[in-house]
């Protein structure tokens, strides 16, 4: 496993691979991740994984500084899966002084976590178009647990016509249900007791849709109420929308919809969705 800093030394390594499916992530790595990576290898016969704590897509409030990092456990990892090459820059190679761009998605980005992070996507889209310019994946792997930035990814592919297959893999899930995520370290354990909400709320959703309920406020009452079963838990939004525009929807069309939520639970904020329908 060849690990690499610098945008020239990846290019070079890159060469040898005719095909080579790309994993972005953030590091602190775990089976949502690792999953990415096993899919990447076995579709594409070789991956890579790209390890970078994008601090452009961290708001002023937000936990870039205390993001957990390991990277000598990430690489264990990694190599153990026998991921190709990893990809792991500093700050000052991927935004050299002068660096001026932006990648601006337009529409999708305005609602949910956009709305309640203002410029994440905005540094989001910058960093992915980077990383895809600098190892031009055959195809590029992210996870349905962050449900709007796939969204936001294939928008940015398909309008900007980059030549790469989006490939969106399931959400993994600890054994009660929370959904994996760096961010669950943060929680102590009354707080990752209280977690399981996410999920039994987004269940609960679910199980009225296959009932057959289509009402969208109806399934989003659903969620707030059984979100209010779990005092520690403070929702930011629960959402009931279009699968691609992410707009709310009145009724749940025969093709779906993405049922989310934030919640902040003390000082962690957890998101988590799941699809219904189609
Ligand atoms: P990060 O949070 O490290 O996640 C990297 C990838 O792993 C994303 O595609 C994410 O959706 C996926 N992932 C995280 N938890 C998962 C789970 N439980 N099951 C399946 N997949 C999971 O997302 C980012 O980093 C960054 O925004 C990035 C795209 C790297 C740009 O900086």
């Amino acid at each position: 496993m060849d690990v690499i800093a610098t945008v020239a030394g990846f290019r070079e390594a890159r060469a040898r691979y005719p095909r080579l499916g790309v994993v972005p992530t953030m590091g602190f790595l775990h089976e949502g991740h690792l999953s990415l990576v096993r899919q990447a290898r076995q579709e594409c016969g070789a991956a890579a994984a790209t390890i970078f704590v994008n601090p452009t897509q961290f708001g002023p409030r937000e936990d870039f500084s205390t993001y957990p990092r390991n990277m000598e456990r990430d690489l264990a990892l990694l190599r153990d899966l026998g991921t190709d090459l990893v990809f792991a820059p500093d700050v000052a190679e991927m935004y050299p002084p002068g660096y001026a761009i932006g990648v601006e998605v337009g529409g999708v980005t305005d609602v949910l976590e956009g709305a309640v992070r203002p410029g994440h996507f905005l540094g989001v889209a910058t960093v992915v178009c980077k990383l895809f310019n600098i190892t031009q994946p055959t195809r590029a792997y992210f996870g349905q647990k962050d449900a709007q930035q796939t969204v936001v990814i294939r928008k940015m592919v398909r309008d900007l016509d980059m030549p790469l297959e989006v490939v969106v893999c399931a959400t993994v899930r600890e054994a009660d249900g929370l959904a994996m995520s760096s961010r669950n370290t943060y929680l102590a354990p009354a707080e990752r007791q209280a977690a399981t909400i996410l999920y039994r709320a987004l269940r609960a959703a679910e199980s009225r849709h296959a009932a057959g309920e289509r009402d969208a406020e109806a399934l989003r009452a659903v969620l707030r109420t059984t979100l209010a079963g779990e005092p520690a838990a403070n929702p930011d939004y629960v959402s009931v929308a279009d699968r691609e525009t992410l707009r709310e929807l009145e009724t749940v069309p025969p093709q779906g919809a993405l049922l989310s939520l934030a919640v902040r639970l003390g000082k962690t904020r957890l998101i988590d969705n799941i699809i219904v329908g189609g």
